[in-house]
């Protein structure tokens, strides 16, 4: 990997915002009721990296995955994939940008449809990349070896596997449309810590073996500790630290990012907790910092200041804290 060559993707400022449905009064109002997921997210993926997106449930990183995949519209902002900007793109464009970036979900169990066997859902993913009668069965069988299944269970339904062997099948599935990009969705959040490493493992392989670009996305900064070449970590909608694993995993210098860190357990104890996040406070938050109010080292700038993202350590280390610097 060429640290110098252009990213794979880019994304420019990106953001979601959802209309929530409205009351009565508020529709009188004329008061409107939005959510911001994801606030003006910047961040190149590297070529043939596994970039890891960490962060809380809720923090944006579905929705930020699903504008990627280009199943949801942004509200602003840019995606550059290979160089050209995913909105303006049509027809065979288009469909080559939905070939080329595939996504793996979580919840296994209900992204494979569970009427079919195993054979009939790989074999639809592979004819639609065109392939037809022996042709199919051939890619088929490679690629659950590719996916390290065995190719008995083809026979098999969904629910006749286990949950491991469940992500595999979704694994394959989006490897049957030869991607560039990998995203993964919390793919080992409903996984036993045992099966979680076998299924990063892979993730690794395929990354080494196919050149495939990952993003692997976890509110387990542990997990995305383990294979990544960058980790993003993020807080209500924005990236909060990025840099590589040494840089945000052993110089972490986010309040939010050292509190992710205190939590990983290492070995049976638990490092020093002092600095652990404080809990959640009801209500939005309009101005300066969006941690501010679980922040242990909030001062009275962080209430007024929007931090942005910006230099906190050699080699592209980035931080938004007004701490930092
Ligand atoms: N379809 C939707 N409509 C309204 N709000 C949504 C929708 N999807 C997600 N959200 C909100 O957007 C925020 C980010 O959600 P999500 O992207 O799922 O985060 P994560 O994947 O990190 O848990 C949350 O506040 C969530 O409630
Ligand atoms: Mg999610």
């Amino acid at each position: 990997m060429k640290a110098d060559a252009p990213p794979l993707m880019q994304l420019n400022a990106l953001r979601k915002t959802y209309r929530l449905r409205r009351t009565l009064i508020e529709r009188l109002k004329g008061v409107d009721r939005v959510v911001t997921a994801v606030d003006g997210v910047s961040l190149s993926i590297q070529r043939g990296s596994i970039l890891g997106l960490v962060g809380e449930s809720g923090c944006g990183k579905s929705t930020l995955a699903q504008m990627l995949v280009g199943l949801l519209p942004p509200t602003g902002g840019t995606i550059e994939y290979d160089g050209t900007d995913m909105s303006g793109l049509a027809g065979d464009a288009w469909l080559n940008y939905r070939q080329g970036v595939q996504m793996v979900f979580q919840d296994t169990g209900s992204s494979l449809n569970p009427r079919k066997r195993i054979r009939t859902i790989l074999r639809e993913a592979v004819a639609a990349r065109g392939l037809k009668g022996d042709c199919q069965d051939t890619r088929v069988a490679a690629l659950m070896e590719q996916v390290g299944l065995d190719i008995q269970l083809l026979s098999r339904y969904p629910h006749a596997l286990s949950g491991g062997q469940r992500q595999r099948v979704g694994i394959a599935r989006a490897l049957a449309m030869e991607p560039s990009l990998l995203l993964a969705d919390e793919p080992v959040s409903s996984l036993d810590v045992s099966l979680q490493g076998q299924i990063i493992n892979l993730l690794r392989e395929l990354n080494e073996n196919l050149g495939l670009t990952i993003v692997l996305i976890s509110h387990d900064l542990a997990v995305v500790a383990r294979v990544c070449d960058a980790i993003a970590v993020m807080y209500s909608g924005r990236i909060v630290e990025s840099g590589t694993p040494d840089q945000v995993l052993t110089a972490p210098r986010h309040p939010y990012t050292q509190a992710l860190l205190d939590a990983v357990p290492r070995g049976l104890e638990r490092r020093d907790r002092k600095r652990t996040i404080l809990p959640v406070e009801s209500g939005p938050i309009l101005t300066g910092c969006k941690f501010r109010r679980r922040c242990a080292r909030a001062v009275n700038a962080c209430e007024t200041t929007d931090p942005k993202l910006a230099t906190a350590g050699p080699g592209g280390h980035e931080a938004a804290c007004l701490m930092v610097g």
